[in-house]
């Protein structure tokens, strides 16, 4: 389970990191999180676990490149990648509770009920040992966003926008040819409406909150991820764990730089 430690760092900005992990949600005790780098000098290195995740919302319109820049991501950077649609799929093959509803919804390019999603994600992060999560195809919606900080309790670092035309999404989506039953000009309109009418409204809200970056998703998988490249070297620098030192007049040190 995570444990929620200090987070005084000055290069990580307080509203980043504005929301708690919601404690109880992840199983851990209100108080616990604390008390043991505070009482003990020493100051034990934290596992990864033990630190607060860093989370990263990937954006975008269907076909915009989403999934392929998170593959060169994860490479590079070695966060774990949860694909939201992904996980709805899995739902559908894996013949779940859910799964007909979801395929039903997915078919004609309508948005989950957010409680299935976060639940899955939840699921997904609390039984993985990386502490580094890029999050793709969500928040959908503003009710996706608001389902994920009431059901999760965390707030995302970073939130990357893949600033597609349409037409380029359309024919990249025509082209995927990976048997996905969406995958077709009727669904795609449908797609697209709903991006521009329900995932517009989150893009704007990050906007405003100053974590949003917006990348041009037109040119080479290279060349665009050159453009993703420094934002995540520049969080990079401050991949490390910070808790508590008492005898730090900021209350926090750099503790170790690793994952
Ligand atoms: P998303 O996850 O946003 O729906 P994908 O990453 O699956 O998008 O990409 C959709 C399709 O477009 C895939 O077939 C992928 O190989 C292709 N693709 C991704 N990035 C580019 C690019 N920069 N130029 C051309 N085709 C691309
Ligand atoms: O992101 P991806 O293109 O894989 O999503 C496929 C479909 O999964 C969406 O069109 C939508 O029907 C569903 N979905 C959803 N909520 C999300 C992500 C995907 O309902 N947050
Ligand atoms: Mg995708």
């Amino acid at each position: 389970m995570w444990r929620r430690v200090a987070l005084l760092s000055p290069m990580i900005s307080s509203s980043s990191r504005s929301l708690p992990l919601n404690q109880a949600a992840l199983g851990v005790k209100v108080g616990e999180s604390f008390a043991t780098d505070v009482n003990n000098p020493d100051e034990r290195t934290l596992s990864p676990k033990e630190k607060a995740p860093f989370i990263t919302f990937v954006l975008g319109g269907p076909g915009s490149g989403k999934g392929t820049q998170c593959e060169k991501i994860v490479e590079t950077f070695g966060l774990q990648h949860l694909s939201a649609g992904d996980l709805l799929r899995r739902e559908i093959a894996l013949k779940n509770k859910n799964g007909a509803m979801i395929l039903n919804l997915i078919k004609d390019g309508k948005i989950v009920p957010s409680e299935v999603t976060v639940k899955l994600i939840q699921k997904e992060l609390e039984s993985s040992d990386s502490c580094k999560f890029l999050i793709d195809g969500f928040p959908r919606t503003e009710e996706n966003r608001v389902a994920f900080e009431r059901i999760v309790g965390a707030d995302p670092d970073v939130v990357l926008f893949f600033d597609c035309p349409e037409e380029e999404m359309v024919k990249r989506v025509l082209n995927r040819n990976q048997g996905r039953i969406d995958d077709n000009i009727t669904t795609m309109k449908k797609r697209l409406k709903i991006f521009n009418a329900l995932n517009r409204p989150v893009i704007d809200y990050y906007k405003n909150k100053g974590k949003l970056y917006t990348i041009n998703a037109i040119g080479s998988v290279d060349d665009i991820f050159q453009h993703v490249l420094p934002i995540f070297n520049s969080f990079e620098q401050l991949k490390v764990s910070r808790h508590v030192n008492p005898k730090s007049p900021l209350g926090s040190i750099l503790v170790e730089n690793s994952s």
